[in-house]
C-alpha cells in the first residue's frame, strides 16, 4: 500500500477558511475552540464515509421506506490532551458515542511520547475506532497510540489531524500502513522543536487558552 493510498487530504473551501482563522495569531481561544470544533465535525463525515451499515426498514408516515444504520459501533480515541478538542466536535454529530482515551504527552527534549493514561470500552475488537489528535507533527504519539490500540484488539481504525506534514505522514504510513489517515492540509515542514511549519503552533495550549 502506498502512502498517497492511504491519505486523505480533504479539500473544501469551508475547511480551507476555517483553517485559515485557526492558523492566524490573532484569533481569540474562543473562536479557535469553536473553528476547530467545526471542522472536526466537517472531517468526522469524510473520515466515515466508507464504514459500513445494516439495510433497516423504517416507517414513514406515507410508506416503508428502506434505510440504513451504522453496522458496527464507533468508538472515537482522542490523545489527550488536543485530541479532546476535535471530539467536542465530534460528539455532536455522534450524541451516545464510546469514547476511549490515550494520555501522552510529549517529552520536550526527545520529542517521544510519554504515556500516562489508557481507558478503552470493551468492544474494540468489534468497532471502527476513530482516532483523533489536531496535529500529525513528528508521527510518535499517533504510531504509539496506533499499536496500542491493535494491542487492545482493535482491527479497524481510521486516524484524522487537522494539519500534518510530510515527515510525520512518513512515519506513520510506514509504522502503520493499514490505517487511513485523514487530514484537511500537509504544510511544510516539521522545525527543530517538532512544530509543524507554517502550522498553528500548539493546538492545546490554544485550545484551552493555555497559551
Ligand atoms: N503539536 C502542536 O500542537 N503543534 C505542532 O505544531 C506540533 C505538535
Amino acid at each position: 500500500m502506498t502512502e498517497a493510498a492511504r491519505v486523505t487530504i480533504i479539500d473544501h473551501p469551508i475547511l480551507r477558511a476555517r483553517l485559515t482563522t485557526l492558523r492566524d495569531k490573532t484569533t481569540s481561544a474562543e473562536i479557535f475552540a469553536e473553528q476547530l470544533r467545526e471542522i472536526s465535525a466537517l472531517m468526522l463525515f469524510e473520515m466515515t464515509r466508507t464504514i459500513s451499515t445494516d439495510p433497516v426498514a423504517v416507517e414513514t408516515p406515507l410508506a416503508i421506506a428502506s434505510g440504513a444504520r451504522l453496522a458496527r459501533p464507533l468508538v472515537l480515541v482522542p490523545i489527550l490532551r488536543a485530541g479532546l478538542a476535535m471530539v467536542d466536535g465530534m460528539v455532536r454529530i455522534l450524541p451516545g458515542v464510546s469514547i476511549g482515551h490515550i494520555g501522552m504527552y510529549r517529552n520536550e527534549e526527545t520529542l517521544e511520547p510519554q504515556q500516562y493514561y489508557f481507558k478503552f470500552p470493551s468492544c474494540l475488537d468489534k468497532a471502527d475506532v476513530l482516532l483523533v489528535d489536531p496535529m500529525l507533527a513528528t508521527g510518535n504519539s499517533a504510531i504509539t497510540a496506533v499499536s496500542l490500540l491493535k494491542k487492545q484488539g482493535a482491527s479497524s481504525i481510521r486516524y484524522a489531524c487537522v494539519i500534518s506534514c510530510p515527515e510525520g505522514i512518513r512515519a506513520f504510513t510506514a509504522a502503520h500502513p493499514d490505517v487511513p489517515v485523514f487530514t484537511a492540509a500537509v504544510d511544510e515542514r516539521l522545525n527543530e522543536r517538532g512544530y509543524i511549519v507554517p502550522g498553528l503552533g500548539d493546538a492545546g495550549d490554544r485550545y484551552f487558552g493555555t497559551v
